[in-house]
């Protein structure tokens, strides 16, 4: 079996075929990923057929703001798989996780209560009002919807993120039209958030992993 070794991108680390992160809780999975022990240390297997940002990975995305200390404001945390490995990298920071569905959240709420980092808010990414007061000036947002209102939504929350800090749009072509060509409109969207003052700094589809979804990930200035 091969060795297990850091990447350039803070807390994740990977075989050579497989990414993985530190899992603090050993012995619990949260997805049913393969746990791996070595050194005293285990790891979670990081799926990118699961989870858009460990695809960003398997792509060649390498801009990587997360660090062991930052607040991540989480956009749809869904069942919290991705929500769960970024909560392994920010060990000492936070990921505040909003879901707007009450069945996604009753099991994004069994994963966070096992960790002291993932707080899950009941809500809509579209009234950022409501949570504003545990995310204003976070580090990074993270946004997964896929709803057909995503660059308004993102650009709503990323008033949210303070001066110089990231955010991730996982921009799904689908969401806003099935049959224009899903580049095209990955395009509009990089067009949209320049024009609205962000810099963009990646543009990166995640096909095979996530069909039609690109990653678009902007620096606010
Ligand atoms: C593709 S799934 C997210 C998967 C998740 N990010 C992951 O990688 O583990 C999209 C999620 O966004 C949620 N969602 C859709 N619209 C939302 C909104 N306006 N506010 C908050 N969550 C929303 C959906 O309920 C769904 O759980």
């Amino acid at each position: 079996m091969v060795a297990i070794r850091p990447t350039a991108q803070e807390g994740v680390f990977t075989d050579g075929s497989w990414l993985y992160t530190r899992n603090p809780i050993p012995g619990r999975a949260v997805y049913g990923e393969e746990l791996r022990t070595e050194a005293g240390v285990e790891y979670r297997r990081w799926d990118a057929n699961r989870s858009k940002l460990a695809a960003y990975l398997k792509r060649g995305g390498r801009t990587w703001p997360f660090r062991e200390t930052s607040r991540i404001l989480y956009l749809g945390a869904a069942s919290g798989t991705t929500a769960s490995h970024l909560s392994d990298v920010c060990v000492r920071g936070s990921i505040v996780a909003v879901e707007i569905s009450p069945r996604s959240f009753r099991d994004l709420v069994a994963v966070a209560e096992a960790r002291t980092n993932l707080f899950p808010v009941l809500g809509d990414a579209r009234r950022p009002t409501k949570y504003r007061a545990h995310a204003a000036g976070v580090d990074v947002l993270y946004q997964d919807v896929a709803q057909r209102d995503q660059e308004t939504i993102f650009l709503q929350n990323m008033e949210l993120v303070r001066t110089g800090g990231v955010g991730f749009l996982m921009h799904k072509a689908r969401s806003v039209d099935v049959s224009a060509e899903p580049r095209t409109l990955h395009e509009k969207a990089r067009a949209a958030l320049s024009s609205a003052g962000l810099d963009v700094l990646d543009v990166r589809a995640l096909d095979p992993f996530a069909a039609d979804h690109a990653a678009i990930v902007a620096r606010k200035r």
